[in-house]
């Protein structure tokens, strides 16, 4: 019986974690001009290439939910040009996305269909 509970506990927790991405807040793209703009090469890819590579905002937000390993990385995917650069945005990913996957890849779709940078 004890371990029953327990492993109801653990499924009560993983559902949390669900939740609360399910209820991502707002995301502010501002921090992220400085390296991307939306239909233009800058330090980091155009933005339009990146929604292109990924095609909707959940598959974007799987991939920084899982880690934004480079192998899954779809605009170093296709193009391995980019890659040498993966470390750059390793850290922007650590440093701003990792605690709002689905607020950053939803802002990122909005900023693109939006054209313009802020928060949502
Ligand atoms: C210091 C510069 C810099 C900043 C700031 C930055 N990026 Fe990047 N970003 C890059 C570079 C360089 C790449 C290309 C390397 C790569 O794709 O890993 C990139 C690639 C990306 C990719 C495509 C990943 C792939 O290869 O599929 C996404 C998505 C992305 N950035 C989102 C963001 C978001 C969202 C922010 C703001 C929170 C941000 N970036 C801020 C430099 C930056």
């Amino acid at each position: 019986m004890k371990k029953l509970f327990l492993v109801a506990a653990i499924a009560s927790v993983g559902m949390t974690s669900v939740a609360t991405y399910a209820n991502a807040g707002e995301f502010n793209t501002k921090k992220c001009k400085a390296c991307h703009a939306i239909d233009k090469k800058k330090v980091g890819p155009a933005w339009k290439d990146v929604v292109a590579a990924y095609g909707d905002e959940a598959t974007l937000a799987g991939v920084f939910k899982s880690g934004f390993a480079v192998a899954d990385r779809k605009v170093v995917a296709a193009n391995s040009k980019w890659k040498g650069k993966a470390g750059m945005m390793t850290g922007q990913y650590k440093k701003l996305i990792k605690k709002n996957p689905e607020g950053a890849a939803h802002a990122l779709f909005e900023t693109v269909k939006n054209g313009k940078f802020g928060k949502y």
